[in-house]
């Protein structure tokens, strides 16, 4: 990995327990919404933070921008230790940082210019410098026709459009993306994401995603923590997580995200079309490509129908399963089942007559 512009040593953040002052007195747990977590981002990739609500993905990327302080452990950013540092040498570090939300929070009372001119003028651009900055800034984000009009008259992949401008304003090394595409449809979603790869291959700035979508995370991220309660549960390069999630809670995501493998129901309705043995194989780039499968098929003198799946791409690379329908004498479907197992992982779900239920391998 490449030099790290965010590393997290044991940070924890707990924030005092609910209530007045009184239930504080008879001491109200406090809320470890971080809870040790020692990571490393590094310089120029797109880094994902998966998790369900409350796990403490906002408050672990608020660290980085120092809106929260640690309770415990420490959070470096671009080489500075924010541990204990003063507001006036926290203002420098967010300086650098640029932040973009899910309700998108621009300023209703000013145009799509004004609201990416805002951060320029704060940090005293002149007039001239603004407009021309503005100006660029809104033809790479592809909004520069919208640039005269009020946040209200646009649609939310505009106004992210414009929050993601602002962001940038001031060159920011680093994005922090919280649930940036949530509050977005799917195609809209997919727009906004191909933005955020430009942001990061084009300018070559560091984003960090939180999300709690592992489609979000199949599309763009290079590598993913996993959170639950505070805590960091699984870590690595996107596609390795995704072909073999090792904790519960990254299974329920990975299954979420690439639906190409039929549900009970629809194994159901498969075996009722579906006379002949139902398997589920794998296709991905280390296991069996859709061709080698075939081929096994055509060697052992078995028919194969697809009858279920798809085949995506995670991290770039394709990844996914097919249903087939095998029909053929059962010692060829035998035959056929073992080859497929040497070349891949299968599911076999047996016939409509004889089911099998056998634990899928993800
Ligand atoms: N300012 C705060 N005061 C008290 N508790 C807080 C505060 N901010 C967060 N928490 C608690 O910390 C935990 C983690 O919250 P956080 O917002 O980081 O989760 P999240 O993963 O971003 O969830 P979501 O997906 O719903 O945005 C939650 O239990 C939350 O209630
Ligand atoms: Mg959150």
């Amino acid at each position: 990995m490449s030099q790290p512009i965010i590393s997290f040593r044991d940070a924890v953040k707990e924030f005092p327990g609910r209530g007045g002052r009184r239930r504080a007195r008879r001491s109200a747990p406090a809320v470890r919404a971080v809870d040790g977590v020692t990571l490393d981002i590094a310089a120029g990739e797109i880094f994902g933070v998966i998790g369900y609500s409350g796990a403490g993905k906002s408050t672990l990327v608020r660290l980085v921008n120092a809106l929260e302080t640690t309770t415990a452990g420490s959070v470096v950013v671009d080489g500075t230790d924010l541990t204990g540092l003063s507001e006036a040498r926290l203002r420098p570090v967010r300086a650098g940082i640029g932040m973009i939300f899910q309700q998108f929070n621009l300023l209703r009372s000013r145009t799509v210019a004004g609201n990416v001119a805002y951060p320029l003028e704060v940090a005293g651009w002149s007039r001239t410098d603004r407009d021309a900055r503005v100006a660029e800034l809104l033809a790479f984000v592809g909004i520069a026709d919208k640039a005269a009009a009020y946040p209200s008259a646009l649609s939310g992949g505009q106004k992210q459009r414009v929050g993601i401008a602002r962001a940038l304003a001031t060159n920011p090394k680093i994005l922090l993306a919280d649930e940036a595409t949530s509050a977005l449809d799917p195609e809209t979603t997919a727009d906004v994401l191909a933005l955020l790869q430009r942001v990061n291959r084009e300018l070559g700035i560091t984003v960090v995603v939180i999300t709690h979508e592992m489609e979000v995370v199949r599309s763009i991220c290079h590598r993913v923590a996993v959170m639950e309660r505070g805590r960091v549960v699984e870590l690595g390069d996107a596609y390795r997580v995704f072909s073999a999630p090792q904790q519960p809670v990254t299974r329920r995501f990975v299954a979420s995200a690439l639906r190409d493998q039929p549900s009970p129901a629809v194994l159901d309705r498969l075996r009722g079309r579906h006379p002949g043995r139902i398997v589920t194989v794998r296709v991905d780039e280390v296991s069996g490509s859709s061709a080698q499968v075939m081929e096994v098929l055509a060697d052992r003198g078995v028919h194969g129908t697809i009858v279920y799946g798809g085949i995506t791409e995670v991290a770039e690379r394709p990844y996914g399963s097919l249903t087939l329908e095998l029909s053929g004498d059962d010692a060829a479907v035998h035959a056929a089942l073992a080859g497929l197992r040497a070349v891949t992982s299968v599911v076999d779900h047996g016939t409509a007559a004889l089911p099998v239920t056998e634990g899928s391998d993800r």
